[in-house]
């Protein structure tokens, strides 16, 4: 009895708390290199991964060696001289958790950085049209119409959370990120190729 209640109690402290599944381990410490691979449209288990909604990031997750793995290879997949982005959501790597990494063109020295539970609370700004990639939607482009201003709530690497009024092409990447959170890419609101 005793056994057993130590056993509940574990597994209660376990589902509070998170942290990320066995399935989620394996794509984070899998493959060679840093560089993780893209999920991309072309391929069609990847293409039902990238429509799917993504889950929440839990505390479990956060200062784990897990976590610290994610971001160094998202940053290098999203840093790969071969194949660039300017920001990229976990889907894309095959993880479908509510993370996302943005350059912040809007701050000195232009960083990279992670956002956790990102929501788009206000889209204050005018709609502008501009040209937009998607590194899972290989060799193409098109002009999407998104807000130039944006109010953003998010939870940073420690969990604590935020909110930032973020504008100009900064706020247009947050945009198409986020929007991979739900299963939604560029080229469905596209205007034209
Ligand atoms: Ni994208």
């Amino acid at each position: 009895m005793k056994k057993f209640l130590v056993i509940l109690s574990c597994a209660l402290l376990l589902s509070s708390c998170g942290g990320f599944t066995s399935a989620e381990r394996e794509v984070i410490f899998g493959g060679e290199g840093d560089i993780m691979s893209l999920t991309t449209i072309s391929n069609r288990a990847d293409s039902l991964l990238l429509r799917s909604k993504s889950q929440p990031m839990n505390r479990g997750m956060v200062a784990t060696e897990e976590l610290a793995t994610l971001c160094r290879r998202m940053l290098a997949t999203v840093q790969n001289p071969e194949n660039e982005g300017v920001g990229i959501a976990a889907p894309q790597v095959g993880i479908l958790r509510r993370m996302v990494a943005v350059q912040r063109f809007d701050k000195e020295g232009e960083p990279f950085e992670f956002f956790l539970n990102p929501e788009i609370l206000a889209m204050p700004g005018e709609m502008k049209l501009g040209g937009e990639g998607c590194l899972s939607v290989p060799e193409m482009r098109g002009v999407v119409s998104r807000s130039q201003q944006i109010v953003l709530r998010y939870r940073d690497l420690d969990f604590v959370e935020h909110t930032d009024t973020v504008s100009g092409f900064t706020a247009v990447i947050f945009q198409h990120e986020i929007d991979h959170l739900d299963g939604v890419l560029y080229i469905d609101k596209m205007e034209k190729e």
